[in-house]
């Protein structure tokens, strides 16, 4: 496992802070981009071992300005954990914070007594090791502390990493996408930070409704990037780590991003969308294109969700910033193509066999800070689903601001609704999920199939991954138990209006 050194700060140039909003392209984004550290593990007895240290430490983000931060094996982010579907695998992680952390792996498909929530806390000094075998196609996960009530804080400080599943050990089967990591497979991930004027750094203000907003975006603790590309196609792996901020990705000046994987993996056939919109916790895997000698800018584009702080740095009130300039390399030969198609079968098949007469339908409706009117109560469990189910689950945002929802444990479809924006590239829905936007007022359908592992004592959570909404309780649990077993029939939530 490395350590957080190519993220230290350390060689980012001087520069001000009042460059995010317009860009500019041209000079202000010419820091290189940090790139975490790639961890494979330690394979012996068959199983891949990884070990994290959650550490605190104090990290210059921005030039001139020192954060208190926390990573995993340094002070800022973490490491790329990278493993193969099918394979054992086992992390240990030790808590060097002075307070109790979690470490839960979002979007993994694993029993509940591994998934590392609220219920497998992390004392101080005290090591939790999850163990579990990988059973789930090619996907750009992650992982973040999930303590009770106190995830915002430490997820924004920089406890959060990427942990990337691939079809076969080595790469090997990667679809013909780009796959060498760091070079022509690059994770980005996105966070925002607040600088207040006089250039400190400005820690916990928490701006309801919403969350904890920063005026500075930084891509994997760079702020201001430039990543030089080596290879006419660059295979982007994007992660929103941020507490509340949306991000509607694009390419300034025109150009479409090649979305070819979402939050579970592979979609069917990659899709040119001119945004691809990310709440807090999605990711998407988009491919570029580019033409030698010329530099693209990858920049967040105005949206109508309403989070926009005001803030000029950010853009002002249309909270449209640019993220990250990438140079195409000179002379590039013609070189890889955008493939045709991806091997994403599962994902259709069951879209097509998951809606059959029969289904369970439960419904969950989000209010301001509540799911079905109700707040997390960690000895509650608020429904049980039998294993290998797959049910209906319909997700409503009754209030008057956008939420996401999140389930643990599975990864799931969205089924396309009538007055889906996806021609116009609004949403990225394709393909296996595990967090979909809800806008005000809309209802989505999720097509959810659920785990094998019936474990009727430990639950999996569902909840808004708005950080401070689900710190408010904005959360329920689930278990999922042996199928005809009495726990299997609650009542089931009241209808949606
Ligand atoms: Cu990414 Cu319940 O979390
Ligand atoms: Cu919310």
């Amino acid at each position: 496992a490395g350590g957080g050194a190519a993220l230290s700060a350390g060689a980012l140039s001087a520069g001000g802070l009042d460059h995010a909003g317009d860009g500019g392209g041209g000079e202000a984004f010419a820091t290189p981009l940090a790139i975490p550290p790639l961890a494979e593990g330690r394979v012996a007895g068959g199983v891949r071992s990884f070990r994290l240290e959650a550490r605190s430490g104090l990290t210059e983000l921005v030039p001139g300005v020192r954060f208190r931060t926390m990573g995993y094996n340094g002070t800022f982010l973490g490491p790329t954990l990278r493993a193969a579907r099918g394979e054992r695998v086992r992390v240990a992680v030790s808590n060097g914070l002075t307070l109790p952390t979690t470490a839960h792996w979002h979007g993994m498909c694993l029993p509940a007594a591994q998934d590392g929530t609220p219920h497998q806390p992390i004392s101080r000094g005290r090591t939790w090791t999850a163990e579990w075998t990988i059973d789930q196609p090619a996907a750009t996960l992650w992982y973040h502390p999930h303590p009770h009530g106190q995830t915002e804080g430490q997820v924004v400080r920089g406890l959060a990493g990427l942990f990337l599943v691939e079809e076969a050990p080595g790469g090997a089967g990667s679809a013909g996408l780009p796959s060498e990591y760091g070079v022509d497979d690059v994770p980005l991930i996105l966070q925002d930070v607040a600088v207040a004027s006089g250039g400190r750094a400005e820690g916990g203000r928490v701006q309801a409704p919403v969350g904890r907003l920063g005026n500075t975006v930084l891509v994997n603790g760079t702020h201001q990037a430039h990543f030089s590309a080596s290879t006419p196609l660059v295979r982007l792996r994007v992660l929103n780590a941020s507490s509340a901020r949306c991000y509607n990705l694009g390419l300034k000046g025109g150009g479409r991003l090649w979305l070819v994987g979402t939050d579970g993996g592979l979609v069917p056939e990659p899709a040119a969308l001119e945004r691809v919109l990310l709440s807090p916790g999605e990711r998407a895997e988009v491919l570029v294109e580019l033409a030698s000698g010329t530099d693209v800018v990858l920049r967040s584009f105005a949206h109508d969700l309403g989070m926009a702080t005001g803030d000029e740095r950010l853009g002002g009130a249309r909270d449209e910033f640019d993220l990250l300039r990438i140079s195409a390399p000179a002379g590039a030969p013609a070189g890889a193509e955008v493939p045709a198609s991806l091997p994403a079968p599962e994902a259709a098949a069951l879209m097509a066999a998951g809606l059959a007469v029969g289904t369970t339908v439960r419904t969950f409706d989000l209010g301001g800070r509540s799911i079905n009117g109700a707040v997390l109560a960690m000895d509650r469990i608020d429904l049980a689903v039998p294993a290998g189910a797959v049910e209906l689950w319909r997700v409503a945002n009754g209030s008057d601001r956008a939420h996401n929802f999140h389930v643990h444990g599975v990864q799931f479809l969205v089924r396309p609704a009538a007055g889906d924006h996806d021609g116009a590239g609004i949403t990225a829905r394709l393909g296996w999920k595990d967090t979909v936007l809800v806008r005000p007022g809309e209802s989505v359908d999720l097509v959810v199939p659920f785990g094998k592992h019936a474990d009727a004592d430990v639950p999996y959570m569902y909840h808004c991954h708005l950080l401070w909404h689900e710190d408010q309780g904005m959360m329920g649990q689930f278990t999922v138990v042996e199928p005809g077993t009495g726990a299997a029939a609650p009542a089931p939530p009241a209808a949606a209006p």
